[in-house]
Formats: C-alpha cells, sequence, structure tokens
C-alpha cells in the first residue's frame, strides 16, 4: 500500500466546495510538487493531510508503516507567524510536541534532537536568537529544523520559499533536495513551476484543471504545457 494515497477526495469548509474528486498518491521517497492558483485549494489539501479538518467527501489512507503523527508540517507564513516572540531553540524544540501526549516537558533525547536538526540545518549559532529577528531565508530554516524534530518520514512544506531572495530560494531548494536524497519524502506546495519540473518526481495540479502523474508526464501534458508557458501564472 502507497505512503499516503487520496481517493475521490473532496475539500471546503461548511459547504463551499474548494477541489473535488482529487486522486493522488506518494510513495516512500517521492518529491511531490503541488502547484495551482491562488485559492485553489493547496494549503486545504495539506491542512486536510495532516488531519486539521476533515474532507467534505472521499479519504486520505495512509500505508507502508506511515503513521498520522508521522508528518512533519512547514506552514504557509503569515505576517503574524513571521513576528512570533520566541527563541530559534524554543521554536525548533516545539516541533517535538506532536509525540509528546499530555507530558508537560522536553526529555534529553527530544533536545538533543532539537539541536541536530539545527546543525542540520545551520542555526546553530542562532539558537538563542528572537525568531523575529531573523531574516526570511533563517526563519524558514528554523521552521525546517521544527519540522524535522516531528519527523524524518514525510515533510509537508507549504510555499517554503516564499519571499526569499533568489540565492536563499536555490539554498533552500537545495536542502530540501538533500532532504529527500536522505530518503525523506517531500510534499511541498509551490509556485514556482520551472523550480517544481527540476527537483520534483511527481506534480499535482490544483484548480479549474485537475493533474496528477510524474514530473516527465506533467512535462508532455497539455495541462503542464500551458502551464510552463506561462510561468506559473494564472490561466486567462
Ligand atoms: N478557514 C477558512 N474558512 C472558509 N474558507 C476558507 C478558509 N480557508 C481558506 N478558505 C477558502 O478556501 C479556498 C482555498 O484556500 P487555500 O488557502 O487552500 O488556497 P491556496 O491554494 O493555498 O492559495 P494560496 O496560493 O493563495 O496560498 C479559498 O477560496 C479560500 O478563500
Ligand atoms: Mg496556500
Amino acid at each position: 500500500m502507497s505512503f499516503i494515497s487520496a481517493q475521490n477526495l473532496s475539500l471546503g469548509y461548511d459547504r463551499t466546495v474548494v477541489v473535488e474528486n482529487l486522486n493522488f498518491v506518494v510513495e516512500k521517497g517521492n518529491y511531490l510538487c503541488i502547484v495551482g492558483e491562488n485559492g485553489s485549494g493547496k494549503t486545504t489539501l495539506m491542512r486536510t493531510m495532516l488531519g486539521l479538518q476533515s474532507p467534505i467527501d472521499g479519504q486520505i489512507l495512509f500505508g507502508d508503516g506511515l503513521k498520522k503523527n508521522e508528518i512533519g508540517y512547514l506552514p504557509q507564513q503569515t505576517v503574524v507567524q513571521r513576528d512570533f516572540p520566541a527563541s530559534v531553540y524554543e521554536i525548533v524544540l516545539s516541533g517535538c510536541q506532536s509525540h509528546m501526549g499530555l507530558r508537560p516537558f522536553y526529555t534529553e533525547k527530544e533536545k538533543a534532537l532539537a539541536r541536530k536538526n539545527m546543525e542540520r540545518m545551520d542555526i546553530a549559532d542562532l539558537k538563542n536568537r528572537c525568531y523575529r529577528e531573523l531574516s526570511g531565508g533563517q526563519q524558514q530554516r528554523v521552521l525546517l529544523a521544527r519540522a524535522l524534530c516531528a519527523t524524518t518520514k514525510v515533510l509537508l512544506l507549504d510555499e517554503p520559499v516564499s519571499g526569499l531572495d533568489p540565492k536563499v530560494t536555490y539554498e533552500m531548494y537545495e536542502l530540501i533536495k538533500e532532504l529527500n536524497d536522505s530518503d525523506v519524502t517531500i510534499i511541498m506546495v509551490s509556485h514556482d513551476i520551472t523550480a517544481a519540473v527540476k527537483y520534483a518526481s511527481h506534480i499535482l495540479h490544483v484548480g479549474k484543471t485537475l493533474y496528477f502523474g510524474t514530473k516527465d508526464e506533467y512535462i508532455s501534458s497539455n495541462v503542464g504545457k500551458f502551464f510552463m508557458n506561462m510561468e506559473g501564472g494564472e490561466p486567462a
């Protein structure tokens, strides 16, 4: 059975349907890029995969040894979150909360994991700095280290490069590629079709047109050709 499979999934809020009849699978080690216009339901899909909201119809199944609480999440950043008044270490450590249950303190093992992931993301020297004083690229590394404290199986990344300059964007993509090369399954929302096509193994396109397939299938599909020509823009 696949790591994650979505079957006839319809998503939305109250009775408003945002996406209908979504079908896709994610296998262990895949790098899935989710692309689509603003408001097409990408973040809603991520939240549904995390169990933060229920589908209107259909289901998401986990298999191949993956459990619901073994998914790390880097949320789409809002202005308020960028201003969060906590230290880098506190934020990274809070990634361990998904396996703490009701225990109100962190164990030595969890603290060691937080330190290891800060080193892995090259932010160990920022440990005691306040998160809101960091640059956008540094903040995204902090959030990646946090997500890695939750799991090394699957990471859901919602626009991890938005607002970053080209150099830091490139570094971030390379960092995510390294994680994928070390067997972390990646599911990433992005507006950057060029990067999606460069890095991903599979593409899921949501919006008026739905598409799921391998990167190569997407490149040669009509929908892929159309959106690659638009360079990630919206259809006329
Ligand atoms: N909490 C909510 N309650 C009601 N409607 C919502 C809620 N959150 C999002 N929506 C609506 O659902 C639709 C999909 O939103 P979503 O945030 O999933 O889009 P998105 O594809 O992530 O967009 P973007 O590229 O701008 O991040 C939008 O029309 C949005 O207005
Ligand atoms: Mg979104």
